[in-house]
């Protein structure tokens, strides 16, 4: 049975860890040339090993995505290397500081985490949108449940999710007659660095992230990257502007 994405070609961002990372894994499961960006050089070259080591395909790509001209680049040597992008998951992310109240929130923290999660997923979408535009293709930008709703001591990253979604439904309205669909991934807690699965302190993590989940426990990376990878696929053909919430229902209490 051919794989569901043989031949594509598919760009994840913040591929070097975590859900990007469990994306391109993925995607390269079912065939698909992947292009493995991160600002990580070497979390880029060890997910393209493991891609690798698997059969598949993949090209390493280090770039910030906060960097109009490095964002450009990136989607140049895309078609240097691949001459083609047919899907983007943009997904790399940080969440700035965790613990002061919106007043004592630090500008420069605010502007920085703003520059890559908001500014640097729009950055993507401007030069990924004309190369899709070629031959059609999917965007799935990987949000949160902060995109929905407020998490005290989160002001810049909860306000840059809810942007993302933002930015997702006006391009998914922009392009929805021209073979470009566009939506978004909400996710819970997901065991992930950025969760503070570090490797360290897992148990307090896990702790933390399972109090909010029905279920009771945190989401695993793939778990995240079947969603990504569900809205990219034609199983999902009629699915446009859309954040899908995977939270185990955390958010419907
Ligand atoms: N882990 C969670 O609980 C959770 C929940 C909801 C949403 N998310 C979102 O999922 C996405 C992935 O996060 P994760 O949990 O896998 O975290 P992670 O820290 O494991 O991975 C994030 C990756 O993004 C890369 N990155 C950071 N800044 C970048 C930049 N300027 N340019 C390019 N790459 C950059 C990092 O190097 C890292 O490899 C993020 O957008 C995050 O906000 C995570």
């Amino acid at each position: 049975m051919e794989r569901e994405f043989a031949n594509k070609v598919v760009l994840v961002t913040g591929a070097a860890s975590g859900i990007g990372k469990a994306t391109a894994l993925v995607f390269a499961e079912q065939g698909a040339n992947v292009v493995v960006a991160d600002i990580g050089s070497d979390g880029c070259d060890a997910t393209v090993e493991l891609i690798k080591a698997a059969g598949g395909n993949a090209l390493a790509i280090t770039a910030d995505i906060s960097d109009e001209t490095a964002v450009r680049s990136m989607l140049d040597s895309t078609i240097k290397h691949y001459g083609r992008l047919d899907h983007a998951c943009n997904n790399a992310g940080i969440l700035g500081s965790m613990l002061p109240l919106t007043a004592d929130y630090s500008v420069d923290t605010f502007d920085k985490v703003i520059a890559v999660n908001l500014r640097g997923t729009w950055l993507c979408m401007k030069y990924e949108i004309p190369l899709l535009l070629k031959s059609g293709g999917t965007i799935v930008n990987t949000a949160s449940i902060a995109g929905l709703v407020g998490f005290p001591t989160l002001s810049a990253y909860v306000a840059g999710k809810h942007g993302i979604l933002g930015l997702t439904k006006t391009a998914a309205l922009e392009y929805a007659t021209q073979n470009i669909r566009i939506n978004a991934v909400c996710p819970g807690g997901v065991r992930t660095p950025m969760a503070g699965f570090t490797g360290e302190n897992d148990a307090a993590a896990e702790a933390a992230s399972a109090q909010y989940a029905p279920n009771g426990r945190v989401a695993e990376p793939e778990e995240i990257a079947d969603a990504i990878m569900w809205l990219s696929s034609n199983r999902s053909s009629y699915v446009n502007g859309h954040g899908l919430v995977v939270d185990a229902g955390s958010t419907v209490r």
